[in-house]
């Protein structure tokens, strides 16, 4: 199976998923719903499960969160979380299909997962909030981080569509966007977190750095 397809999940294709896995019975789930594409099910899932080995506990917190799988997902792994917010300036009715289909499944879900469509910016963060993002396009990801710091929560990032102008100054040694994640993990490290530095599978997304941090 093409795990970085942008085609949709259906639910004929629920058979693409036998067994009692909570990954099978979670993608199950989405094909369900109808409207998530399939890299975005994958992604979800690679990145819930690398933040959950590290980070737990708290409120969930998925900034610029789409379809707000991510969230659902570490709420599903993490019985110990306290709920979720997931957040974007534009929300489109299939999150709401895909939140329905999820707590169908889960019904201890239910009422856990609150939508806002909101600026990041505008959004209240507490220092035990775990804050997640998955694709927060170039300094979108910078903001996420910086609201992070402030506030001294624990964050985890898979950044994207890295802004090249802005990092120059280590692409002689390095590939160019690889140069603004490398300076991301140093400016956690710099305000006091530990850091972790992972990858999802590359043929998910290209775009397959997961920076993972937590205040020492
Ligand atoms: C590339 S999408 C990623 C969506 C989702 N996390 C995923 O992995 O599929 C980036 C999202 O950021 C949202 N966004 C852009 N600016 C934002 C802001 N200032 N605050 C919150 N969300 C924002 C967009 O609406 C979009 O849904």
């Amino acid at each position: 199976m093409h795990t970085g397809s942008r085609n949709r999940l259906t639910p004929q294709q629920v058979d693409l998923f036998p067994g009692d896995t909570l990954f099978a019975r979670l993608a199950r789930a989405v094909c369900g719903a109808g409207v998530l594409p399939r890299k975005e099910l994958y992604e979800a899932w690679e990145v819930a499960r690398r933040v959950h080995r590290r980070l737990r506990g708290g409120r969930v917190v998925d900034l610029c969160c789409g379809h707000g799988l991510l969230a659902q997902v570490l709420l599903l792994l993490d019985e110990t979380a306290t709920g979720a917010l997931a957040v974007d300036t534009r929300l489109t009715d299939n999150h709401l299909l895909l939140a329905d289909a999820v707590a169908a499944a889960w019904p201890r879900l239910q009422g856990r997962v609150a939508f806002r469509q909101a600026r990041l910016e505008d959004v209240e963060l507490f220092p035990d909030d775990l804050i997640v993002s998955a694709h927060a396009c170039g300094d979108l990801t910078d903001t996420i981080l910086t609201r992070a710091i402030e506030v001294g929560a624990r964050v985890a990032v898979l950044p994207c569509c890295q802004v090249l102008r802005t990092h120059g100054d280590l692409d002689g040694w390095l590939d160019k966007a690889l140069a603004v994640d490398v300076e991301r993990a140093v400016r956690l490290r710099a305000a006091g977190y530990q850091i972790h530095t992972q990858a999802i599978p590359a043929e998910i997304s290209p775009k397959n750095r997961l920076l993972l941090a937590s205040p020492d």
